[in-house]
Formats: structure tokens, C-alpha cells, sequence
């Protein structure tokens, strides 16, 4: 339906932007708290605090002092943060079993913050990378990523998530099959009630380059990830990558990165209209923070602008290392 339109004068488009109160009665979408997912990165040991030099304002925190960060973004009504853990160097191995061990540092986290902070969603990474010596998010033979034993592989993990109380589990490997055989285990095993949000469109990007220093996986890393993660050109296949998780069982679905794939997010909500979340990546922070701290872009305003483009495109909701700031920022606007 195409809106009726009369031609100059009678129409001019500046009436319902002449005042502060038009414009609000006029606007059509809404960024608020409930929109949030924030990622954060945790470190071992207690009373540590190491800020990721690429991405200033964001810190890896052990989980007494994550703990504390969690509470505060619960206070100021984000549901849900997302767990990354740097694991230690002497963990990483080739087969990964660390993945999956009852009190490794993602499992330990999740039972600290639904001990102190039960209200908030806590969500995973499911995804091999901070655990493998080479970096990659699957077990490798011979210079490839196996998919099927990687599969087996991230079941484990996940139940091992599920069973510390986690709520969401994000599988981010893009294996195939894994959300279908992640379903029937958690069903099998009695978790009725956990999640998927599969990273369903999750491109080769190279606006992961933050992200892989805060969880060191840029130190161990090896060639890239282009035969799992998908090719930046291609839009067709987010939508069979969409359809073939929600088959499998995929509560909701993401697309990663975000601005830069704003059109995918909007295909995957017309088409299928389930929940859909985007991440605005360690890069793109990085960007928008960089040119912050230059004096050339305001801060605030692009923070804020930058998140109301992913509801205008048709999101529920954003994965942002902003949350914290965007919160205090939505909550001080009256
Ligand atoms: C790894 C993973 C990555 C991110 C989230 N999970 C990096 C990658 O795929 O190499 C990136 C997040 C970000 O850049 O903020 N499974």
C-alpha cells in the first residue's frame, strides 16, 4: 500500500518535522534498552581489568569484576549479555577439549552471574576459535575444518553451557547441521527451555580484526575462515542459511556483521518475519570510537544514530559493545 499523496502546496513534508513534539508523534521506529544484547569478554584470575587496546572503552574482566559490570547493565534494564572468553594460551589444544569442560572460564562466568544477577539472559558463543590452537572455529585435518566432527564437538559445548544455566546459545561457526543436532541433544538431556540464536548470515569479515586481539585468537590464527563463513557478496544464500536453521530448531536468527549488511537484515525479517538480531561488530565500534576520540564524528550521536538504523532495518534487536553507554545515554533523554 502506497500512502496517498497530494502535490505541493497542499503537501509539504517539512509540517511534520516543524517541531520537536511532530517529529516524536511521527516517528516511526524506536531504539530502547530492551533492544540490547551486550558482548563482553572475560579473562582469568580476580581483580583483573585489561581494556582492548583496538577497541578503547571496552574491557576484559575476570568474573568477579564482570560479575559487578553484569549487575550494573541489569540495573539499567539490558536483558542479556553475551559471554567471549580469552582463554590461556596452555589451554588451547587441537582436539579443544577445554570447549567443553564443566568449569572452564564461559562455564564458570555463567554460574557466577545467574548466582548474583538471575533477571539477566545470559548468552554464548558456541564456537571453537578461543579454544584451538590454530584459531579456527572447527577441529582441522590436514588444513581443513572438519565439519561433522566439529558438530560433535559443539554439542558438547553446548550442553556443557545449558547445564551451567546459560539461556541463549549463539552458535557462531557456521557448520553445517549443528543447530538440528544441538536441538535433539538439549531436548534429549532435558534443557526444554534453552535457546538458539543461531548466527544464521555470518559473513568472512574482515571487520572481526577487534574482537580476534580481545580473544586472542588473532595470535593463533592461521589463513582465514572462508569456507565456512559466508561470502560478502552473496544475499540469496542468507536466506537459505535463515530458512535451513529455522527448520532445524534456530529460535531466532542474526546477521553478522551489521551495518555493513543492513539489506540482509531487512530480506531475512520480510521474508521470514521471526526474530532477527544483528551484531554490530568489534569493528565497527572500533571505527565509530576512532573517529570519536579524533574530534571527527560525535560520539553520541553516531552511537545512537548507528543502532536506529539496525531497528529501521527491521531488527529486534543489536548485539553492541555500547550497550553499557547507549543504556545510561536512553535513560538520561527525559
Ligand atoms: C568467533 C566469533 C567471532 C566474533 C564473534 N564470535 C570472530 C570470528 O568469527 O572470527 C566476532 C565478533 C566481533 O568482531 O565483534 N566464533
Amino acid at each position: 500500500m502506497r500512502p496517498i499523496q497530494a502535490t505541493y502546496p497542499a503537501t509539504r513534508f517539512r509540517r511534520n518535522r516543524s517541531s520537536d513534539a511532530l517529529r516524536r508523534l511521527t516517528q516511526e521506529n524506536v531504539l530502547t534498552v530492551n533492544d540490547l544484547i551486550w558482548p563482553v569478554f572475560i579473562q582469568d584470575g580476580t581483580g583483573q581489568e585489561t581494556e582492548v587496546a583496538s577497541m578503547p572503552g571496552v574491557f576484559r574482566r575476570s568474573v568477579d569484576g564482570l560479575v559487578r559490570a553484569v549487575a550494573e547493565a541489569a540495573e539499567m534494564g539490558i536483558p542479556a549479555v553475551c559471554l567471549f572468553p580469552y582463554t590461556d594460551p596452555s589451554l588451547r589444544s587441537e582436539t579443544c577439549e577445554e570447549a567443553w569442560n564443566p568449569d572452564n572460564l564461559t562455564n564458570r562466568a555463567i554460574r557466577a552471574i545467574k548466582a548474583e544477577v538471575p533477571h539477566i539472559a545470559v548468552m554464548t558463543d558456541v564456537a571453537l576459535d578461543p579454544y584451538s590452537a590454530h584459531g579456527q572455529d572447527g577441529l582441522m585435518r590436514d588444513g581443513v575444518v572438519l565439519n561433522d566432527e566439529s558438530v560433535e564437538a559443539l554439542v558438547k559445548m553446548a550442553l556443557a553451557q545449558a547445564e551451567s544455566g546459560a539461556d541463549i546459545l549463539g552458535p557462531s561457526d557456521m557448520m553445517d547441521g549443528r543447530i538440528g543436532v544441538m536441538r535433539l541433544a538439549l531436548e534429549a538431556a532435558g534443557h526444554k527451555t534453552t535457546a538458539i540464536m543461531s548466527y544464521s548470515a555470518k559473513y568472512a569479515s574482515a571487520f572481526y580484526g577487534p574482537f580476534r586481539d580481545a580473544v586472542g585468537a588473532n595470535a593463533t590464527l592461521k589463513g582465514d575462515k572462508k569456507t565456512y563463513q559466508m561470502n560478502p557478496a552473496n544475499s540469496d544464500e542468507a536466506l537459505r542459511l535463515v530458512h535451513r536453521d529455522l527448520t532445524e530448531g534456530a529460535d531466532s536468527v542474526m546477521v553478522k556483521p551489521g551495518m555493513p549488511y543492513l539489506d540482509i537484515c531487512r530480506r531475512v525479517k520480510e521474508e521470514f518475519g521471526v526474530p532477527t538480531y544483528a551484531y554490530q561488530v568489534s569493528g565497527e565500534y572500533a571505527m565509530l570510537k576512532a573517529a570519536a576520540q579524533n574530534g571527527w564524528l560525535d560520539g553520541d550521536a553516531v552511537m545512537l544514530e548507528s543502532l536506529l538504523a539496525f531497528k529501521r532495518a527491521g531488527c529486534d534487536g543489536i548485539l553492541t559493545y555500547f550497550a553499557p553507554e547507549v543504556a545510561r545515554k536512553l535513560a538520561k533523554r527525559f
